[in-house]
């Protein structure tokens, strides 16, 4: 199982006082040393976080793969084209949202997606898309024939927090998960199922199955069980995590989770 660590959250430290520190570059080394196999970064449309410059500087400095999440917007899809990453993941995104809540309409969007699919083969750029687990979604993903999917596994991800831990809850759909432990139990079960079936799918059509979204050191090792599931991309818990042991013994410790 690979791991791409989401780094986005050291920016995000950084704009707390907009100043230079901590600078998400100095992150990329340790990543690799770690034994990490990929960066993730969303350029955000709001640039809240990372900003041109720090993709710009990641990409040309990392010595594993960057993977870069961004919207379908034209303007940030030039950006982000021009920069050369390793792969693109388009993800939704909304203004408001605290973080990318769902996964990414490709039948709303297939025209758009279509066009920058193209886009970027020309390039020779990885394409993923951030999607529910779905099998319209994946079907839809083959037609466009993205060599990714990644499964968005925040509903797995909030199910689990309610049922084992008091860590916080923020997917938009929590209200619908308000219901009794048993039946908490049985949505964790059927989570896990549509995110099993829908890798399944994914493989049997050739797409590479990456998952993310609220994984955390307590949750993950269910999601690793999915062995469809090759790639797991994960930020929060990791930055968080690292603020009291460090940033590369967090990686690491997250890696011995991925075996
Ligand atoms: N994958 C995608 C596509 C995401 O948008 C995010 C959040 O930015 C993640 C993975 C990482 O999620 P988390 O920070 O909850 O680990």
């Amino acid at each position: 199982m690979l791991l791409g660590v989401n780094i986005d959250h050291i920016a995000v430290l950084r704009e707390a006082r907009k100043i230079n520190d901590p600078d998400p570059l100095d992150a990329v080394s340790l990543v690799k040393r770690a034994g990490g196999d990929q960066i993730t970064i969303h350029l955000r449309e709001d640039r809240r976080h990372i900003h041109d410059e720090d993709a710009k500087k990641i990409i040309e400095n990392s010595p594993i793969p960057v993977n870069i999440e961004c919207s379908i917007n034209p303007e940030v899809i030039q950006i982000v084209t021009a920069l050369h990453p390793h792969r693109i993941t388009l993800v939704p995104e909304k203004r408001e949202e605290v973080t990318t809540e769902g996964g990414l309409d490709v039948l709303h969007y297939f025209d758009a997606i279509q066009l920058i699919a193209k886009q970027l083969k020309n390039e020779h750029i990885e394409l993923s898309l951030f999607i529910d687990p779905n099998t319209l979604m994946i079907q839809k993903a083959k037609e466009l024939e993205v060599e990714w999917v990644e499964l968005h596994t925040g509903m797995y991800a909030n199910i689990y927090a309610m049922l084992y831990s008091n860590l916080s809850r923020t997917h938009h759909s929590i209200q619908e998960l308000e219901c009794d432990r048993k039946s908490l139990h049985d949505k964790l079960e059927n989570a896990l199922n549509v995110l099993q079936k829908s890798a399944s799918e994914a493989k049997s059509l050739g797409i590479k199955v990456a998952a993310g979204h609220g994984l955390n050191y307590q949750n993950v090792q269910k999601i690793v069980a999915i062995k469809e599931i090759e790639e797991l991309n994960i930020g929060q818990s990791i930055i968080a995590k690292s603020i009291f042991v460090g940033f590369e013994n967090a990686v690491k410790e997250m890696l011995g989770l991925l075996k």
